[in-house]
């Protein structure tokens, strides 16, 4: 960034913008006033106010207590059941949404489907009874390994039908991580596809399954394979079963019971600051209230709305804005298959044209993408329909909040910039889209019944403006309950650092008017391009390779990106280092982890610089990445010299 961008966001950050008189007018909450009344009655009676939400959804037999704490351990709506296929689908059934659209499909080479929610009911009850015939019961875990197809959502939402908690694993991933993801979780069956189109190209999940299941101590009784891409795949009968055999033969049928609210619902794996990924584990009744809320606040959906959030199943963003959130209130689902510029850059907003999108929820990543790719893409196609856009994963700039505003807002949408994690399990900080003036790069303030404040190591509120640490100061009902098969990682992870709060890594600060703005991430987490991902993970990977000796691994600010991952690595005695080595390394990570995992850059050095404990300085080497000459104190590096040489090497380079 030059000291000229430096000025224009400052004179951008200084601007509000308050919601437009016209949306403010409609939405569900109006005013500034009317959100903070809601938040001092969520602060002065939160199991109330909680209760009140749940009580707008269908359980089968209802709580004894809304929530029993115990730092660190909640359990919310204790004693009731539920069912959350019975919430996104069954519910709807009884009146003027039986035959409204609850998914719009778009697959990438154009070929579409909409369901409505009584054909989406069908074709759930017909999963779930084709999983329960493969001897799936509540409380084994499924793996889902999909493109971004109708499938993906009817498992989904099969799996919670049964009470058989699902594991979506993103298919960027390789077949490595899919063999880490099934052992941890145990999952005894996994759905997949023969590919999935991305770019053009065949994304070969069922050959990357049948690879993850050469591992021995995988334990896989049933693959389920939905036909998309049409080539050849292996097959091995009993084990393998085609979903529009299995599935489409099953009756469409099946009488759904409460599970109770804290059966697990999910498990995701996201990153942490080792290098194994955490299981969070979800629950049903809480997560349910937690998903159908913020849906319902922040997007203030309404029965005519299109939304469409583009996130892809296999992150939380997926499972709470595509699938559970939107489909508890009843909404109308945009679903896209493939890659936004597929086959031109304009692939969004010719989506957004054809199909009315009304509510766009999208990635800075994204974001900044676009605005490189040119202005003249969206101006070609009608996105009049458009009337709220937001925006997850990382903090945005400012500029790319202008942008988005004008360009695809057209200057007339608010925009909601929602801050949460895999383990929040729904947005916690963000405008409501009819009542908070906006700030262009900050999430503004916490949601009616989140407890979200900045405070110092000892738990004290920061002053205005004192960056600090993001925390929760009390339970919310999608919270995670665990990492899975780890409960002591999960106490010592979130509830170690400071006292009393819930806290997993970023950054903050709240200005004069209470606005929080994230900074990012304290720990060893990076976020390149809207995914998260540890930098002790792709260590790991590079030190699984025998050529290796020592690796570190450093995210450096990407204009595009957010971060991009960099890696100093040493090589083993003997061996040379030269760019045929760098490219094997570099392959040799996407074969580990994915190809989101890539590093950008991979520097040879002939030692790291570490503290007189062996502790590797990721600070300093984080400013050698980024191009700036080591500042900081070097005091207790046991080798200056080293430093200098990888500096040295770095410069040169480029
Ligand atoms: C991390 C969580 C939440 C779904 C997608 C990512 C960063 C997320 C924002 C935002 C600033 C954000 C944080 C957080 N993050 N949204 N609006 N502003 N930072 O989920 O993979 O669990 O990552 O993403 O650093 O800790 P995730």
């Amino acid at each position: 960034m030059s000291a000229g961008d430096k000025i224009t966001s400052v004179l951008v950050e200084s601007r509000v913008f308050p919601p437009p008189p016209a949306f403010a007018a409609q939405a569900r909450v109006g005013s500034l006033a009317a959100y903070e009344a809601l938040c001092a009655r969520a602060a002065a009676e939160p199991e109330r106010f909680w209760a009140e939400i749940a009580s707008e959804l269908a359980w089968s037999q209802p709580w004894r207590e809304v929530l029993d704490w115990e730092l660190p351990d909640a359990r919310w709506f204790v004693g009731a059941r539920t069912n959350v296929s019975v919430n996104c689908l069954d519910r709807h059934l009884d009146g003027p949404r039986r035959n409204k659209a609850a998914l719009l499909f778009e697959g990438e080479p154009g070929d579409t489907r909409v369901l409505t929610y009584h054909q989406l009911h069908r074709e759930v009850c017909k999963a779930a009874n084709a999983l329960d015939a493969l001897g799936i019961r509540a409380g084994d875990f499924v793996a889902i390994y999909l493109p971004m197809i109708p499938e993906a959502v009817i498992a989904m939402l099969a799996c919670a039908r049964l009470g058989a908690p699902h594991t979506v694993v993103f298919g960027g991933f390789s077949a490595e991580a899919l063999a880490d993801r099934i052992k941890d979780s145990r999952a005894r069956l996994v759905i997949t596809a023969d590919g999935g189109w991305r770019r053009g190209q065949i994304v070969p999940l069922k050959d990357n399954v049948d690879k993850a299941l050469d591992d021995p101590e995988v334990d896989v009784d049933h693959v389920v394979v939905v036909r998309r891409a049409g080539g050849e795949s292996s097959w091995k009968p009993g084990r393998d079963h085609w979903w529009h055999e299995t599935v489409d033969r099953a009756s469409p049928r099946h009488q759904a019971v409460g599970h109770d609210a804290e059966h697990p619902l999910f498990s995701l794996y996201t990153s942490g600051t080792t290098g194994k990924p955490k299981g969070i584990l979800h629950t049903t009744g809480g997560y349910q209230v937690g998903a159908y809320y913020t849906t319902r606040m922040v997007f203030d959906l309404r029965d005519d709305d299109v939304f469409w959030c583009t996130a892809d199943v296999g992150w939380v963003t997926g499972h709470s804005y595509v699938v559970y959130g939107p489909l508890m209130n009843g909404a109308t689902v945009v679903m896209y298959e493939g890659a936004p510029n597929q086959p031109g850059p304009d692939r969004f907003w010719d989506i957004c044209a054809r199909w009315g999108v009304t509510v766009f929820y999208t990635a800075p990543t994204a974001i900044r993408a676009f605005m490189r790719w040119g202005d003249e893409h969206p101006a070609r196609h009608d996105l009049s329909a458009l009337r709220l856009l937001g925006s997850v994963g990382e903090p945005i700039n400012p500029e790319a909040w202008m942008w988005y505003r004008r360009v695809i807002g057209g200057d007339r949408c608010p925009i909601v910039d929602t801050w949460w994690q895999t383990e929040t399990g729904s947005i916690m900080i963000s405008p409501l889209p009819g009542a908070t003036p906006t700030k262009p790069g900050s999430a503004t303030r916490p949601l009616p019944g989140i407890a979200a404040d900045v405070v110092r190591r000892d738990g004290t509120p920061c002053g205005p403006n004192e960056g600090g640490f993001l925390v929760i100061r009390r339970p919310w009902p999608s919270m995670l309950r665990t990492i899975w098969g780890d409960h002591e990682r999960f106490t010592r992870t979130y509830f170690g650092d400071i006292p009393g709060c819930y806290f997993a890594g970023d950054g903050a600060r709240k200005d004069a008017d209470g606005y929080i703005w994230v900074m990012g991430r304290v720990d060893d987490v990076i976020n390149v391009a809207g995914h998260r991902l540890s930098t002790m993970e792709v260590e790991s990977a590079l030190v699984s390779h025998p050529k290796v000796a020592e690796a570190a691994v450093v995210g450096r600010p990407d204009e595009l990106k957010g971060q991009a991952i960099v890696a100093f690595v040493t090589p083993k005695g003997g061996i040379q280092p030269d760019d045929a080595l760098a490219a094997e390394l570099r392959q040799h990570v996407v074969e580990q982890i994915g190809a989101l995992a890539r590093p950008e850059e991979l520097r040879f050095a002939d030692a790291l610089p570490k503290t007189r404990s062996g502790k590797i300085m990721r600070r300093l080497l984080r400013e050698v990445a980024s191009g700036s000459t080591a500042r900081g104190d070097t005091t207790t590096l046991e080798d200056n010299a080293v430093l200098e040489r990888l500096a040295a090497s770095y410069q040169q380079e480029d």
